[in-house]
């Protein structure tokens, strides 16, 4: 059996821990010490429940659990599903002992997480990661939020779980597209900070593609260890956490572009990586051949790298503006400067990116000469 690996979030008193590891879902020892009172809600959806739900009610046995089942899919992550979250906790009701547990992807664990962050004006939380993607990236270092229909994640909190607990036998069991989309994050890691990981995942691409137990636990700790490291430098976004943010302004509008249906979260961001490396292959940030390196892994990954249609190029670069990264109307980049760093970029000559956008689409936008 694999060991359970431990990744600390360094965060002085919003300190804690990532597990990761098979069977952690069905240990009461997980949870039972970070569930302050008497009181457990279970956020969760309706393809994650028949498959956890029981599980982590034994889990939690001796404490009263509730659970909310949501549909599945970014389309949840509203405020009106938010509030109707609210609503089922003050209709149970639920005091501010309650402990809530995020039992799902990164929708619940964003959404959940919102709702710990906002209820009675914050109660504990337990992130319960049961994607790659979630378990790599969503579920650790605090972000919580929803969507708009006008921007993606526009509408959030910080507020850090007390624990995370990343049971890696979830992943035997996802859904294969949901799976490729969380090697999206994964490769990002790479790309913006750890070359050496980078080169790792070049040569074994294969073994976590093929669900190596021994591979996938390497990728979910490595990845956990990158991001700790970004996170504890800089919690709240201030500078070097917007580096987690490669491809993503890219990505984010094509998510809202196509209304949070289409398109999962990781496969954006992989389309998004490609047109950031694009982009600074055009304005010789990197070399040629990096930049085919980080196109040839997203592709092996089963990685969509574009182009891709339904989106005009126009729209998109309308998009684009709608971002946390905007700062005086200029929209701001993570572009990576080589594999393993990356650097937030203001200065980019407007042109290339329209090229760029328009090399990725199926229209195209008028590149001004
Ligand atoms: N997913 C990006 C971040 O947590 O900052």
């Amino acid at each position: 059996m694999n060991k359970v690996k431990t990744v600390n979030i360094d965060l002085g008193e919003r300190g804690y821990e990532v597990r990761i590891g098979p069977g952690l879902l069905s240990r009461a020892g997980e949870f039972l010490p970070w569930v302050g009172g008497a009181q457990v809600c279970v956020v969760t959806d309706q393809a994650v429940a028949p498959l956890y739900l029981d599980r982590v009610r034994r889990a939690l046995c001796g404490r009263q659990v509730v659970a909310k089942i949501l549909p599945p899919g970014e389309s949840t992550k509203t405020l009106e599903v938010l509030e109707s979250v609210f609503d089922w906790l003050l209709a149970t009701p639920c005091d501010r002992d309650v402990t809530l547990v995020a039992l799902g992807g990164g929708v619940v664990g964003d959404l959940a997480g919102f709702a710990a962050a906002c209820y009675q004006r914050g109660v504990a939380f337990i992130q319960a990661p049961t994607t790659l993607l979630a378990q790599v990236d969503s579920s650790v270092g605090g972000k919580t939020g929803v969507n708009h229909r006008r921007g993606k994640n526009m509408i959030g909190a910080f507020h850090q779980p007390l624990r995370v607990l990343a049971d890696t036998d979830t992943l035997a069991t996802l859904d294969r597209r949901q799976f490729v989309s969380g090697l999206a994050e994964v490769i990002k890691y790479g790309v913006i900070a750890d070359a050496e990981f980078f080169t790792w995942l070049e040569r074994n691409i294969g073994a976590v593609m093929a669900l190596d137990a021994e591979a996938l636990a390497f990728t979910v700790e490595r990845s956990c260890i990158n991001k700790a490291k970004i996170v504890e430098q800089d919690e709240r976004e201030g500078g070097a956490r917007a580096l987690l943010n490669l491809g993503h302004t890219f990505a984010h509008a094509i998510e809202t572009g196509t209304r949070y249906g289409e398109w999962l979260h990781g496969e954006a961001v992989a389309t998004g990586i490609s047109m950031a490396a694009h982009l600074a292959a055009q304005l010789g940030r990197i070399s040629a051949a990096d930049h085919a390196r980080i196109a040839r892994l997203l592709s092996a990954a089963g990685l969509p790298v574009g182009p891709f249609t339904g989106l005009p190029a126009a729209d998109m670069l309308q998009l684009m503006k709608v971002d946390k990264k905007v700062r005086d109307g200029r929209v701001r980049l993570i572009l990576p400067a080589g594999i393993g760093a990356a650097d937030l970029v203001t200065d980019y000559p407007a042109p290339a990116l329209a090229r760029t956008v328009s090399h990725f689409t199926a229209d195209g936008v008028a590149v001004p000469a």
